[in-house]
């Protein structure tokens, strides 16, 4: 037997608690959370070390899935699952899709179910962002049925292919991967069952290894709930939380004047927009370039890209007279790519009618939503101001702006960022809002610098995760290399 030592995930508490070959079930004495525990042949929880300085992040996005690694030297690389793959979003992603053929003998993910979701093919399930089935609570639902496979396991299998993903780049097996800290970001989870979600969602990650490397052969329904049926999960642990604006700043927050800022990073992906904001400093100490302190709880709010396609498909059903049930089908089908060509050409023709863009700003659902991310932000400020206040009145560098990165996929989209841009009240003083785009310190990279944000940020070593702390501000490493 063998006591480990972990912290309790909903409050913090360090427990030593032993893993033994039966399952146990403990509860934290602080908080009363259950915790599970058991030793398996190559669980990832029982036999990762979490004495390495190798870490891998897995940004598990709603629309697709990224990852990086950073070793002893520091350097966080993104790596080209999309290529191993042949991803056709690019090098860097893996689609979040998900598709189950109608007899249940062909469970696809990635690329493969985006493709054959995308031709129409006939099927069970077809479902291009799943990660919303961890906050809406859908997780133990059935996919056949009242038993087998959940949403759950559909899941676990995605995040497989991404470990597969990462095997193929670092030519690994995915046992081998033990070597490695293993962190996959989130966003921020809903007050309601806070602490529940997280444990759901480790369990994913630790299901996702027990699907062990890809052979080739084609996972049907059965495959999949026997690999992952009968091996009971422990919770996986890595160091530390990445929360997604937060690995977002720790990567894009990286100017070197010598000044000290007020920074909100602003996250637009497909589930979230997510924020938080920080005090930026540059030390005067050698390879040191800034120091990231947080100073609000980072907050998602859960409107994002999502909405803004089923916006889209709204606008072309109202305009369509009449529209059958098959074409509205393949419609709701393409409608990430519809709106994504909206955004890029300012107009779309489907089904006979013309959309432009300026009709999608002026929508009710669009107005809402800028309304709700505004009201977000401005409650990030507010929670903020305290903190912000004395430089703001300072005499001496001052802080006397507010200058905000856009990240994620949706970070050129002009309606958020105007609705963003306007100043904000600290304690009666008005501060201008300074939107900075962000500036890739690599020559080259298989995917847009904002929206491999959080997987290279997530990378970052303990020592250097922000703290709230003003006294113990940490460090954040030097960034000036190139890949
Ligand atoms: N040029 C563009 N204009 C507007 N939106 C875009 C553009 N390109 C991509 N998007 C949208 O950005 C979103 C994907 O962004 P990203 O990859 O950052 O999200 P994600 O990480 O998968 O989701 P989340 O972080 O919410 O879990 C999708 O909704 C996609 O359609
Ligand atoms: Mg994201």
């Amino acid at each position: 037997m063998f006591n480990e030592e972990i912290t309790c995930r909903s409050c913090d508490t360090l427990l030593s608690i032993p893993f033994e070959d039966e399952l146990n079930i403990y509860s934290c004495p602080d908080c009363n959370i259950e915790i599970k525990t058991q030793i398996k042949n190559k669980h990832p929880r029982a036999e990762f070390s979490l004495h390495t300085n190798k870490i891998l992040c897995i940004d598990f996005g709603t629309s697709s899935i990224r990852a990086s690694v950073r070793d002893n030297d520091g350097i966080p690389i993104p790596l080209e699952i999309g290529e191993a793959f042949n991803s056709s979003i690019d090098k860097a992603s893996i689609p979040s899709a998900i598709f189950i053929s109608a007899s249940g003998d062909e469970v696809l993910f990635g690329e493969d179910a985006l493709s054959q979701g995308l031709k129409g093919k006939e099927s069970h399930l077809f479902e291009i962002s799943p990660k919303k089935w961890i906050v809406s609570n859908q997780l133990e639902e059935f996919i056949f049925g009242k038993a087998g496979l959940t949403k759950s396991h559909l899941l676990s299998g995605l995040l497989n292919q991404a470990l597969n993903g990462l095997c193929k780049c670092l030519g690994l097996t995915i046992f081998e991967l033990k070597n490695y800290e293993i962190r996959v970001s989130h966003p921020v989870w809903n007050d309601k069952n806070k602490a529940e979600v997280m444990l759901n969602f480790e369990k994913i990650i630790s299901d996702s290894f027990l699907i062990g490397n890809d052979s080739g052969e084609v996972i049907s329904k059965h495959s999949l709930f026997s690999k992952i049926n009968g091996h009971l999960s422990t919770t996986s642990y890595s160091s530390v939380d990445v929360i997604e604006p937060i690995a977002a700043a720790l990567e894009l927050f990286n100017n070197s004047q010598n000044s000290r800022e007020f920074c909100v990073i602003i996250d637009v992906g497909a589930g979230t927009t997510d924020m938080a904001s920080f005090i930026s400093l540059t030390p005067d100490v050698h390879r040191i370039k800034r120091k990231l302190i947080r100073i609000s709880e980072p907050i998602s709010i859960y409107k994002a890209g999502d909405l803004i396609d089923n916006e889209v498909i709204n606008l072309i059903k109202n305009k369509c007279k009449s529209i059958d049930k098959a074409s509205l089908k393949l419609l709701s089908i393409r409608r990430r790519q519809i709106k994504e060509l909206l955004f890029k050409d300012s107009r779309i023709f489907e089904v006979n009618v013309e959309v432009k863009l300026s009709e999608l700003n002026e929508s009710e659902e669009i107005k809402k939503m800028c309304s709700d991310i505004k009201q977000g932000f401005e409650a990030l400020i507010e929670q903020s101001s305290a903190q912000i206040l004395p430089f703001v009145t300072a005499s001496n560098h001052r802080v006397d702006q507010v200058k905000v990165i856009f990240s994620g996929g949706g970070s050129k989209i002009k309606f958020l960022r105007d609705v963003i841009g306007k100043s904000v009240l600290i304690s009666g003083k008005r501060l201008p809002i300074s939107i900075i785009d962000s500036v890739s310190p690599y020559r080259s990279l298989p995917a847009s610098y904002d929206r491999l944000a959080v997987a290279l940020g997530g990378t970052t070593p303990d020592d250097d995760w922000p703290v709230t702390e003003y006294k113990t501000a940490p460090i954040t490493g030097h960034r000036a290399y190139f890949l």
